[in-house]
């Protein structure tokens, strides 16, 4: 017989963390403790009422088939972004989809690059492989002088980073279009290209956890044989895009540093060639300026 009536009906909010936690530990996820309390914020819309989740606190039938839902999904190693339909990135609140790359937390290395590139002057921004916009949004969203145009090959990425733009109204500076990496020429030249392209090598990407494998867009992961396809394609095309003396900035894989510093030296119309780490030591992004 099915059970019709969730088991955390009527169960207190204490309890009811500790099994979503313990079950999602089973599953093999390693910030359990977090996010079930991510989950249950976003079940009692914790950050928009302003409240704290009280332990005493219990669940009634809807929370609780509601919580059950998010939790088998979990599970099964679907991305917790995915199940909250949002996720953080800089200072933004992003929608995100199985149709989006979820906005990593080392991408925002490249926005703070980026900001110490963009003065309080007007600029003119193109972010290659959009996704959901995250990039762009966060430039545009710290200065105010700035536009800028999204491309990504993805129609529904493209949907995603509209309605953001929209939610965060930055719509009227952001300007979103489909097509290939050389799609923006005609809006050239730029004060700024970003980019954080797919860069994982084709063959590792089965090895990696399934929330990435099986539920994040291909086309947002897969760099080639050997990773760095979208950089072959992307350097020649800043002699067209960047304004002389204007700077591109990518992100890369933590190993690919050597590799794009060697194809970046086949191109005299690039100086200032450089690299940058992370917190933790690693070549996370790459530099250059059209002279
Ligand atoms: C790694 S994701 C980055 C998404 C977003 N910029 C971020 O940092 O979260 C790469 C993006 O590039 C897009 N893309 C892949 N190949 C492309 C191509 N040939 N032309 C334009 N966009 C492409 C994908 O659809 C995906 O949205």
């Amino acid at each position: 017989m099915i059970a019709d009536t969730p088991s955390w009906a009527g169960a207190k909010l204490a309890i009811v963390r500790r099994t979503v936690t313990d079950r999602l530990h089973d599953a093999g996820i390693k910030e359990a403790p977090i996010e079930a309390r991510h989950m249950l914020d976003a079940l009692f819309n914790t950050e928009a009422s302003g409240h704290w989740l009280d332990p005493d606190q219990s669940l009634d039938n809807a929370q609780a088939a509601q919580l059950e839902a998010m939790c088998a999904r979990r599970e099964a190693r679907e991305p917790l972004s995915h199940i909250l339909s949002e996720w953080g990135f800089w200072s933004l609140d992003l929608k995100v989809s199985k149709d989006v790359l979820t906005p990593r937390p080392e991408t925002e290395r490249l926005v703070e690059i980026a900001l110490e590139t963009l003065g309080p002057k007007p600029a003119h921004i193109l972010d290659l492989g959009t996704g959901s916009g995250a990039i762009l949004l966060a430039l545009l969203a710290e200065c105010p002088n700035t536009k800028g145009v999204g491309v990504d090959l993805s129609p529904a990425a493209l949907a995603v980073a509209r309605a953001n733009a929209e939610n965060l109204k930055l719509d009227d500076r952001a300007e979103f279009i489909q097509g290939n990496w050389d799609s923006a020429l005609a809006y050239a030249p730029f004060d700024l290209v970003v980019s954080n392209p797919p860069y994982i090598v084709s063959d590792v990407i089965e090895t990696l956890e399934p929330e990435v494998r099986q539920f994040e867009p291909m086309l947002a992961l897969d760099g080639g044989a050997d990773g760095l396809d979208a950089y072959r394609a992307l350097l020649p095309l800043m002699a067209h895009y960047l304004k002389p003396g204007a700077r591109f900035i990518f992100e890369i894989g933590a190993d690919q540093g050597d590799a794009v510093m060697d194809l970046a030296q086949g191109h005299d119309f690039l100086n200032k060639i450089s690299l940058f780490a992370d917190l933790a030591g690693r070549d996370r992004v790459f530099c250059a300026t059209h002279c």
